[in-house]
């Protein structure tokens, strides 16, 4: 079955999911493409074959499964109506604005049963993979302690170019739900539940209600604990940058700069093993190890043909709202502790 896709915003990550699914080789073909900015929409279109359209609802009434890439508080609201249609949806990170509509929303499309599956796109980096690999290996023993830190330049200038990112009305928040959202999905996903938080944050660019830098630190249920940090600055020489860092009782792996998804990777394991890969060398270990690195658009096109479960989705998102809500709420009370349920 070829899968009609269609288009709801028009903008960077609309752009990127459109390559990564000509890339994908999947069966797909482009449906209407709506953005009321009409240059970005009629750019979109003739970049990607898809069709620029009047209105929401012609995107909508002319696709299979529909990509949701608007500023983020415009997501609710496109997926409550793909989802009144039955349409499978992809709704990128953070789901909504606050952790009440993200909730809502997880439980709308989990009761319409319709495949869906939100970009965070973290989980499928091949180096967050390796490391999450080292660390699940029983020779590093439990995990003893994270040290995550991203940053990025505030997004509202740059190439990013997004005002919007500087208006809580349509971003909900500043660098934690924007932009940390990725780390905290990935942190459980690589270290273990998180069972308490605390959380402190700080405004230096001014902007209302958009935090700039956000320090937490957290408490895994066996036992580890860990710190994590987000900050949006003014280097404009540094758009998003990470570095994570695992440490296990017996196993040290850090992801460093300057690349989130070919790595470098290094670690160091009790015994002398010692390992530092990245690009096709970060492919080759990945590959031995038998850790797979599918095109995350083509996988959910391929879910949408056959009706099946796509990942991450709604509820894997929610928990990172879950956890972001908690931050938010420990640092407005000064950084008590939060117990996250
Ligand atoms: N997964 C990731 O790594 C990642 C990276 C960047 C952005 N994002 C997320 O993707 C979303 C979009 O970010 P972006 O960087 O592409 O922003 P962007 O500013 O480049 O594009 C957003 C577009 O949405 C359009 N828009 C607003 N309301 C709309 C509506 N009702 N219908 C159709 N289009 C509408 C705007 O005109 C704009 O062109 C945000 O939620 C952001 O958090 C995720």
């Amino acid at each position: 079955m070829t899968v009609r896709v269609g288009f709801l915003g028009a903008g960077l990550i609309a752009t990127f999911h459109s390559k990564m699914l000509r890339r994908s080789r999947a069966d797909v073909a482009w449906g209407g493409v709506w953005d009321p900015d009409p240059g970005r929409r009629d750019g979109f279109a003739a970049a990607s074959g898809a069709t620029s359209c009047r209105s929401e609802e012609e995107v909508l009434d002319g696709c299979d499964a529909v990509y949701v890439c608007t500023w983020t508080s415009e997501h609710r609201r496109l997926v409550e109506a793909a989802v009144a249609r039955g349409l499978p949806v992809f709704c990128e990170k953070p789901l909504s604005t606050d952790l009440a509509e993200a909730t809502a929303m997880a439980d709308i499309v989990r009761s319409a049963g319709v495949t869906n599956m939100v970009g965070l796109i973290m989980r499928r980096s091949p180096a967050c993979n390796l490391v999450r690999d080292l660390v699940a290996d029983p020779a590093s023993g439990r995990v003893m302690s994270v040290v995550f830190r991203d940053d990025q330049y505030i997004p509202v200038q740059g190439m990013y170019a997004s005002t919007w990112r500087g208006d809580r009305t349509k971003v909900g928040s500043g660098t934690l739900l924007e932009h940390g959202i990725h780390d905290l999905d990935i942190l459980e996903h690589m270290a273990g539940r998180v069972v308490s938080v605390s959380g402190r944050a700080a405004n230096f660019h001014g902007l209302d209600g958009i935090e700039d830098a956000v320090a937490a630190v957290v408490a895994f249920a066996d036992g580890g604990v860990g710190s994590v940090v987000s900050v949006w600055h003014d280097v404009l020489e540094r758009p998003s940058l990470r570095r994570m860092e695992v440490i296990c009782e017996r196993a040290w792996v850090a992801l460093e700069e300057p690349d989130d998804w070919w790595g470098p990777v290094r670690w160091t394991r009790l015994g002398g093993e010692a390992g530092l890969v990245e690009g096709d060398a970060l492919v080759a270990e990945c590959q031995r190890r038998g850790i797979e690195m599918p095109n995350p658009d083509g996988e959910f096109v391929a879910a949408v043909a056959t009706g099946g479960r796509a990942w991450p989705d709604f509820d894997d998102a929610l928990r990172a709202h879950v956890l972001a809500d908690a931050i938010y709420r420990s640092a407005a009370a000064g950084g008590d502790a939060v117990a996250v349920t």
